[in-house]
């Protein structure tokens, strides 16, 4: 380890940068080393100023940068990247994976601007990769849960967002998440059913401990057969724990981060639904427990027996019903809340419109009265407040449809869902922006103006949540 660069770093920044080092399994990693000791003089404060992921990413960043550009004529340095092809992936793993939260403070960059993603400081480098490392706490006390500030819905990777790339493909971008610091992903056992917790096994279990899949459990599979439809609701107890055995196998895990109730089941007492899952915190085999698209009375009755993580809900600019009573709920008890469907499922990143088709058999925008051509003309009205937020701040859409939801309270983790690594990283530079409360009022307030054409569900779903 050169003494010149050990110099210039704090205790903790040398004690990550030996540590990384020590994780790594060849000369790129000492590559790194020596390429932050030769750090030009205006990258002075750099250094000091900035936590160790944030050095030691914007150095592999300029090493591959350089590395590529001496590739083109220089035969050797070919075989040399070559031989190492996944060095990206395992080193930014290390890193990422390394002390996340303790070595990720936040950096102010500007007035009103808060960055939490890590832009390269190299400027031939111009679209270095996001990393995330804001951090928010579901829950409080014993069923805390501490996770990245975006989370990332896996669903559409094979489940009701119609056309999707293959298996392997799904699995590199949920890597890509990792790689960008998100650590929260999301999964329901009845996504395919079954083939999306298989697939978040695939993708995700080789960093268990270091990030958290949630899942669900709650409707009835007689035969357990992929692509089978479920018939009906069943939150029974023993219903319950066969699913949480059969659901960590296919998640490749030994207990599951979170768990939740996906429907509330009419037929079953919430109270013995909490102490089940109760019963399975003590055994090991779940931490958290959660509950999606309940109301106030079923949280409280819910949290006398075990205390909840997180509520899971519908929430976004074109669906507030949960701020009536449910965040006063969370809020008062000291809930997580995490908004599904926080782009209104492609509506509100302006990418659909009256034209756009939705795939047959694999995708519910089909039955959904918001999309369709009629509700969709009507309401892309609210996509062009957003762009009009946007644009005048130098953001996209999406971007304004998460940031409006992140700044609503700091126990609010939306999980969007994507196909594109371009999406993804898109909505993880969400975290880049932030603005005053009278601007998102304002955002708010044109958005309210706007009356909304088509219900969110088709009466058969609506009457199965409660908000
Ligand atoms: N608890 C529940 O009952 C429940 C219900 C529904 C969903 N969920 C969870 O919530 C997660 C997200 O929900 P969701 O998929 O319904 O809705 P969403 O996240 O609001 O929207 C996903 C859709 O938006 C598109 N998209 C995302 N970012 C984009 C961007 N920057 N630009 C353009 N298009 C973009 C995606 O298409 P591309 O693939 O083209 O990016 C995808 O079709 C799910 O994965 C699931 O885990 C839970």
């Amino acid at each position: 380890m050169p003494k010149k660069m050990i110099a210039g770093l704090q205790e903790g920044q040398q004690n990550a940068m030996l540590a990384t080092v020590a994780v790594g399994r060849n000369n790129r990693y000492i590559e790194i080393a020596n390429t932050i000791v030769f750090l030009r003089s205006d990258e002075a404060n750099f250094i000091g100023s900035h936590s160790w992921q944030y050095i030691a990413i914007t150095a592999f960043n300029k090493i591959e940068y350089n590395l590529k550009k001496n590739m083109s004529n220089n035969t050797e340095l070919q075989k040399n990247e070559n031989s190492h092809p996944s060095n990206r992936r395992d080193f930014l793993k290390n890193v990422a994976l390394f002390g996340a939260s303790a070595l990720a403070p936040t950096v102010l960059v500007s007035s009103g601007k808060q960055q939490t993603t890590t832009p390269s400081i190299d400027s031939q480098n111009e679209n270095p990769m996001p990393f995330i490392t804001e951090r928010r706490t579901l829950g409080k006390g014993s069923a805390a849960m501490e996770v990245s500030a975006l989370g990332f819905g896996l669903m559409g990777m094979n489940y009701h967002r119609g056309v999707h790339p293959d298996e392997k493909a799904m699995i590199k971008l949920a890597h890509e998440g990792v790689e960008r610091g998100v650590t929260f992903f999301d999964t329901a056992e009845t996504y395919g059913p079954f083939i999306n917790e298989e697939l978040a096994g695939k993708a995700l279990a080789e960093y268990k401990g270091k990030i958290a899949v949630t899942t669900k459990f709650g409707f009835n599979y007689a035969g357990n057969k992929k692509n089978e439809i479920p018939a009906g609701l069943n939150s029974r107890p023993e219903r319950i724990r066969e699913m949480v055995e059969a659901s960590l196998k296919r998640l490749n895990i030994d207990t599951i981060e979170l768990l939740y109730q996906h429907r509330f089941d009419p037929n079953v007492p919430i109270e013995d639904v909490a102490g089940t899952v109760k019963d399975l915190i003590t055994e090991g085999k779940v931490k958290h427990f959660g509950l999606c698209e309940v109301g106030a009375e079923t949280i409280r009755k819910a949290y006398a027996v075990q205390p909840v993580t997180a509520i899971q809900s519908e929430y976004h600019l074109m669906w507030r019903e949960v701020e009536k009573e449910v965040l006063p709920v969370c809020e008062e008890l000291g809930i997580g809340f995490v908004p599904y469907s926080p782009v209104n499922r492609g509506f509100l990143t302006g990418a659909i419109n009256e034209y756009t088709s939705f795939s047959g058999g694999n995708d519910n925008r089909n039955i959904l009265p918001r999309f369709t051509p009629d509700a969709i003309r009507a309401n892309l009205k609210i996509v062009e407040e957003l762009n009009k937020f946007g644009r005048a701040r130098g953001i996209t859409a999406s971007q304004v449809a998460l940031g409006w939801l992140l700044q609503k309270a700091p126990f609010i983790v939306p999980i969007p869902g994507t196909t594109k690594l371009s999406h993804l990283e898109e909505n993880l530079r969400t975290l880049d922006f932030n603005f005053s409360k009278q601007e998102w009022c304002e955002l708010e307030d044109a958005v309210a103006n706007i009356t909304i054409v088509g219900d969110r569900y088709p009466a058969s779903e609506q009457k199965r949540v409660q908000s």
